[in-house]
């Protein structure tokens, strides 16, 4: 059985993300969607959150016979890898300036887990420009984002930055 995990921070997933969810998800025995704490990023949603809105929107994006996992871990991505039983990472590709990292962190992973392969997808074209954090700051002008997330994320990101739903606001 081939076991794939496809490692992000998600904060909060994308239609980019997504894309490269179900075309990997259509490729291996079971696909773990890893949701990395990433303390470095200072995430907006907590991992619980992220989890959460991930579940949510597979719910819909993918047929109830898929082979999926939505996991959080903090650590070692390919440790996390070893205890899911996975032997392939996914990493999706949007342009060359993703290149440097990813051949980085795919050196890195090979390193320490020689077993473990990584496989590259390449973003869909109309997905490029798009990125968590440009998102979270259209949403912090309070732009629409239903056109880059699906909408119960939108939703989500709207309730973090409206104003009226603060503590303390009257
Ligand atoms: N569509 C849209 N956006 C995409 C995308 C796609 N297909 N692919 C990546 N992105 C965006 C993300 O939204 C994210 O944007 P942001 O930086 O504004 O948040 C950015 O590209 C990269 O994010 P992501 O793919 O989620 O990776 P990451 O850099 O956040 O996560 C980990 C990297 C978690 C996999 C990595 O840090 C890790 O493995 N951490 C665990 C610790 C570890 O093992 N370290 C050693 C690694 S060698």
């Amino acid at each position: 059985m081939k076991i794939a995990i496809f490692p992000g921070t998600f904060d909060p997933v994308t239609w980019g993300h997504l894309d490269i969810i179900i075309r990997a998800a259509a490729m291996f025995d079971k696909l773990i969607i890893a949701v990395a704490q990433s303390h470095e990023k200072v995430p907006l949603f907590d991992i619980n959150e992220r989890v959460e809105m991930i579940q949510v929107v597979l719910r819909e994006a993918l047929p109830v016979s898929q082979n999926y996992e939505v996991t959080g871990f903090d650590g070692l991505l390919v440790q996390h890898a070893l205890d899911m039983q996975a032997s392939i990472i996914i990493r999706g590709l949007r342009s060359v300036s993703d290149f440097d990292y990813e051949l980085q962190m795919a050196g890195m992973n090979q390193r320490l887990a020689p077993h473990i392969e990584t496989v590259f997808l390449m973003a869909h074209e109309r997905y490029h420009f798009l990125s968590s954090t440009l998102i979270k700051s259209v949403a912090k002008c309070y732009g629409q984002t239903v056109d880059f997330v699906p909408p119960y994320v939108a939703e989500n990101l709207r309730r973090k930055f409206d104003p009226s739903l603060k503590e303390g606001a009257v």
